[in-house]
């Protein structure tokens, strides 16, 4: 008999697979929200330990990367074919070593993302690895475990669960949502990715499946390629059935009887693939028939059986106007092409970055170029090729700055990078992209800072760094261009509002590189403070799971540089720097009675309403202790949504482990 934690499981896997495969939900997303909640409580409650394909269990910890595993038959590429020419010539080969016999082929969109490899063990997601170089794959079973539409256990059929069931798909992110996911980069002093193919590869390959789980990665399955005991006579059969198991394929598969049928389906999708979410491209073909699939076999890189035919790149020729060069928040000196807005894939385009120095003389790019510009993946335009032939002898080489453009500062060029620097802190430039990314959004979030104002501020000396910005008055303010004094005193307002911030958004604020919003709220929930974080080291920092040298060496340097930054802010009265007495309220003084008080606690998992800094806070007010990892020394875990390897750890180790809902509990109870 099925208990009514296990009934509550099925339930929820049934709305995730309504949600993110069918894209059909039932329910809202706080009805299902309370559904979890619900869950992650019962289990909470009890002892018996949490199924891996539980709901909750999607992030575990880290993501543990780099194991190559053999991939049980090579995952093959395909052979490609650009026109209709070639396609003849493939559906030839097939009939003429297939003897004449009648062939369907199946045809479906060759989606752009990466390829991967599932096992399910009796229903149950097991493993995950990446292509590799097809005959080894990456695990990334941590990392495939976070995408929503990846059921951790499949749903039941008459057809009993196979012992082992492969299957293999592509992995990829929403063109929509690559934007979302570049803006943070930006403010993480990151490269953006290139395009959505990019996004879903760096993703995947993250050391901390909780960040990977923020991307909005999705997957198609395109090949059963093995289950134990289970026979299939045809390709379309296996996704139907795999259908049922609940795993997503894509809809748009069509089966055929000729080769114009299939020249008619590429014809159909190489306009309409523009309105899809995502990237294809091309098509796949491949023979229906597996018993013929196992006649024609393979080469030792593509199946006879199979070929893309892939959509052409769309092109335009336009022309160089000019390079500026603009200067990014760390100081990058990025070259851009200004040019002769040209329509391109349905946009108009009127710039292209030029990347770098070293990219500018490889193509031996020069102003007044005709060039042909490429949207790759569609998203972002780049630069294919300059049309030397079409020179005239006016075109003008660019030589790039030595110094920076704006501040004047003789640039940096370190060996190692082909980045070039403005290493001047106080380079209005950086100055005014820091404040824009103090004020942004998922930072501080102060209204009515734009752009148009920030220059003003700067360029006028009002603000010479963020602490300044507190100190900004009305009347002065109201003088500056388009803003008078209701504005200005709605900034006021809104720049007073955002000393009440949690430290998380404060150190994201900093902009410090590499520091993005996870990153701070790691650094955060293990360090607590500001103060502590600038006198840590970096090996401290490096132990917290997740955060690699890179990160600890950036942050470590920050607070080397920026003392007097961080005593300004302290100064402006930040709340996040008396922290300590903010959060503890009135009644905290009587630590001594609380049920935490002398004990040391590990938060892990998501809490109900209650980020992890805010329980690490609630707990140190009330005389407890906060430790990162599990250990002996651990007198409790606090457990929500979501614990993984921690909860494991806390079984192990045979230490209570408290549940989100008893934990508020004792919370309210300070004598417990
Ligand atoms: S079938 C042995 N079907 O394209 C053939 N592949 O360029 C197995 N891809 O490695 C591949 N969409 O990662 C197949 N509908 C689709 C696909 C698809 C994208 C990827 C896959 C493969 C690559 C080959």
């Amino acid at each position: 008999m099925r208990t009514a934690i296990e009934d509550l499981r099925a339930l929820i896997r049934q709305h995730e697979h309504k949600y993110y495969i069918e894209n059909q939900p039932e329910i809202s997303d706080a009805e299902f929200d309370v559904l979890m909640k619900k869950l992650e409580a019962l289990e909470a409650a009890t002892d018996a330990p949490i199924p891996s394909d539980s709901p909750t269990q999607r992030v575990g910890g880290g993501a543990v990367l780099g194991t190559r595993i053999p991939h049980r038959n090579p995952m093959l590429s395909l052979n490609n074919s650009y026109n209709e020419q070639e396609l003849r010539e493939f559906d030839e080969r097939v009939r003429r070593l297939l003897e004449d016999i009648p062939v369907e082929y199946v045809t479906e969109l060759k989606i752009d993302g990466l390829g991967v490899s599932l096992i399910y063990e009796n229903g149950v997601l097991t493993r995950g690895l990446t292509r590799g170089d097809g005959e080894y794959g990456e695990d990334i079973t941590d990392n495939l475990r976070t995408i929503r539409s990846v059921p951790l256990r499949l749903v039941e059929t008459e057809t009993p669960f196979p012992t082992v069931l492969e299957v293999r798909g592509e992995v990829f992110i929403p063109k929509d949502r690559l934007n979302d996911i570049n803006v943070q980069r930006e403010a993480e002093g990151e490269p953006p990715f290139a395009n959505p193919r990019n996004a879903a590869a760096g993703s995947l390959r993250l050391q901390n499946a909780s960040i990977t789980a923020s991307r909005p990665l999705d997957i198609f399955i395109y090949t059963l390629n093995h289950a134990e005991g289970v026979e299939f006579a045809t390709h379309t059969a296996s996704l139907e059935l795999m259908k049922r198991w609940g795993l997503k394929c894509n809809q748009h598969t069509d089966c055929h009887k000729s080769i114009e049928d299939v020249q008619n389906y590429y014809e159909r999708w190489v306009t309409e693939r523009h309105e899809l979410r995502y990237e294809t491209d091309g098509i796949v073909v491949k023979v229906d028939r597996f018993s013929y699939q196992h006649e024609l076999g393979a080469t030792a890189k593509y199946p006879r059986w199979a070929i893309a035919y892939k959509f052409n790149a769309q092109q335009a020729t336009t022309t160089i106007e000019r390079i500026d060069v603009q200067v990014g928040r760390t100081g990058v000196l990025t070259p851009v092409g200004i040019l002769e807005p040209v329509t391109l894939a349905g946009a108009t385009i009127t710039n292209a970055t030029l990347h770098n120095e070293q990219e500018i003389q490889t193509k031996d790019i020069r102003i007044g170029d005709r060039i042909v510009l490429e949207r790759a993946g569609d998203v972002i335009p780049k630069i294919v090729e300059v049309l030397t032939a079409d020179r005239t002898g006016n075109e003008i080489a660019f030589v790039f700055p030595d110094r920076c453009p704006v501040c004047d500062t003789p640039v940096q060029r370190t060996e190692d990078e082909v980045a070039v620097r403005c290493v001047n802190m106080a380079c209005v430039a950086q100055l005014k992209r820091r404040i824009a990314h103090y004020a942004s959004r998922n930072a501080l979030q102060i209204e009515g800072l734009g752009p148009a104002t920030i220059d003003q501020l700067v360029d006028k000396e009002l603000v010479r760094d963020v602490a300044d910005l507190y100190a900004l008055e009305v009347e002065p303010l109201s003088k500056l261009d388009r803003m008078g004094v209701p504005s200005a005193g709605n900034l006021v307002y809104q720049i007073e509002q955002s000393k009440t911030a949690p430290v998380e958004k404060v150190l994201f604020g900093l902009g410090i590189f590499h520091v993005g919003e996870t990153v701070a709220e790691l650094l955060i929930e293990h360090f607590l403070s500001l103060d502590v974080l600038s006198t840590v080291t970096p090996e401290e920092i490096e132990s917290i799971d997740g955060i690699g040298p890179q990160i600890a060496e950036s942050v470590v340097n920050f607070f080397s540089q920026n003392q007097s930054l961080l005593d300004n802010l302290r100064a402006a009265g930040l709340h996040c720097f008396k922290v300590e007495t903010a959060s503890i309220r009135p009644e905290a003084s009587a630590v001594t009675a609380s049920f935490f008080s002398g004990k040391t606690f590990v938060v892990t998992g998501s809490l109900e309403g209650m980020t992890r800094t805010e329980a690490s806070k609630e707990i140190k007010a009330r005389g407890g202790k906060v430790a990162s990892s599990v250990t002996s020394k651990t007198d409790y875990l606090i457990a929500g949504e979501g614990a993984g390897s921690k909860y494991a750890k806390a079984v192990e180790l045979d230490i209570p482990i408290i549940g989100a809902a008893d934990f508020f509990e004792k919370l309210q109870h300070r004598d417990t």
